[in-house]
């Protein structure tokens, strides 16, 4: 069996319905699907012969979809191997741009990949890399300090124990390495029952495949870099799966468009520049039907603007979540350890 043919078997592209109602009207341009993973969005857009889509995956495993695609429908489609904070690395001048999806988090066949080690059924060492990483979880686990381990398992999990597991963490790698087994069960012994059927590494397990793909800065710098290239008119669309990524999409969208003022009562001069329109004030969820078909759907949140002005100084928004940044940086420390 091909690697295409078993990594699209089982694929439900999310909101995939409610994607295709808000950008069918712009079609007849270029669409840029940020998250290309198993190509579910791109495949709709390019059912439609007047659209052209420009795809993005760090994963090079994704390649093969890709390829598919490629042959299919030859020029209107183009596959890169980056990461979406280096959008601005492409020369998109000539391309109409109409839209820039992004569909966030690892697919099915990401966490089924045992070898990524995104699931806790995974053995060995450590990974949860996506792809184009500088550092696996298997350094952050071995070799960063506690401090920085309570850090991200605090802001980027929201773990309450974090700072007995980073203790704990800390002491036996004293003793060996720690590999995907060995923090199962730290975890599983200082959480000590499942009081939900949510499993306790869960938020340990999210916190870690966050710092390593460093997905805060992904997520500011690609919504910052695509709004830039954006068009007036173009539309940005995001659909996240938990809380911090989405709290970050909504104060982008949101600070940005028609109706934010500091204050209903302020006058004109202290309004800000008005970047966006948003239409839904509400994100769209997924359908009881479409949470049925694919659990995995479940948190899904798709949020979406249309651009209406250019802007090239994003402080406000780099300030807001400066401090998720910084505890991205800590990633430095590995870098010394190797000088
Ligand atoms: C939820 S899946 C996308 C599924 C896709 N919409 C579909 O219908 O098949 C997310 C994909 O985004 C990719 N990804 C995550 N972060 C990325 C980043 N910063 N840059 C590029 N790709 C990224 C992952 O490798 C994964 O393949």
């Amino acid at each position: 069996m091909n690697a295409t043919i078993k990594l699209e078997k089982k694929h439900f592209p999310v909101l995939l319905d409610e994607l295709i109602s808000i950008i069918s009207p712009l079609y007849g341009g270029t669409f840029i699907d940020c998250t290309f993973g198993q190509g579910g969005y791109s495949k709709k857009i390019l059912e439609n012969r007047l659209n052209k889509v420009l795809a993005f995956d760090r994963d090079s495993e994704t390649f093969y979809v890709a390829e598919s695609l490629k042959e299919k429908y030859g020029k209107r489609f183009n596959f890169e191997n980056i990461k979406f904070s280096e959008i601005d690395k492409l020369n998109l001048k000539k391309e109409k741009i109409k839209a820039i999806i992004f569909d966030l988090g690892y697919s099915t066949s990401q966490i089924n990949d045992l070898k990524k080690g995104l699931s806790f059924k995974s053995k060995g060492r450590l990974n949860m890399e996506l792809g184009r990483n500088q550092f696996s979880a298997h350094e952050v686990i071995n070799k960063l300090n506690q401090e920085s381990l309570v850090k991200i398992f605090k802001f980027f999990g929201e773990e309450k124990m974090s700072k007995k597991i980073a203790k704990q963490i800390i002491l036996e790698r004293k003793q060996k390495e720690i590999n995907t087994e060995d923090l199962v069960k730290i975890i599983d012994i200082i959480k000590k029952k499942r009081k939900t059927k949510i499993h306790n590494a869960t938020k340990i397990f999210q916190s870690l495949r966050i710092f390593v793909n460093q997905e805060i800065s992904e997520l500011i710098y690609g919504l910052i870099k695509s709004f830039k290239i954006l068009p007036k008119g173009g539309a940005i669309i995001i659909v996240t799966f938990h809380s911090l990524e989405d709290r970050i999409v909504k104060f982008f969208l949101k600070n940005y468009s028609e109706n934010s003022r500091s204050s209903r009562y302020l006058p004109d001069i202290n309004e800000k520049k008005i970047l966006l329109k948003i239409k839904n004030k509400k994100p769209i969820i997924p359908t009881n039907k479409e949470i049925s078909d694919n659990p995995s759907s479940r948190s899904a949140k798709l949020r979406y603007a249309f651009k209406l002005n250019h802007l090239d100084n994003f402080n406000e928004f780099e300030k807001k979540f400066e401090h998720l940044l910084n505890i991205e940086k800590l990633s430095e420390e590995l870098w010394k350890s190797y000088l």
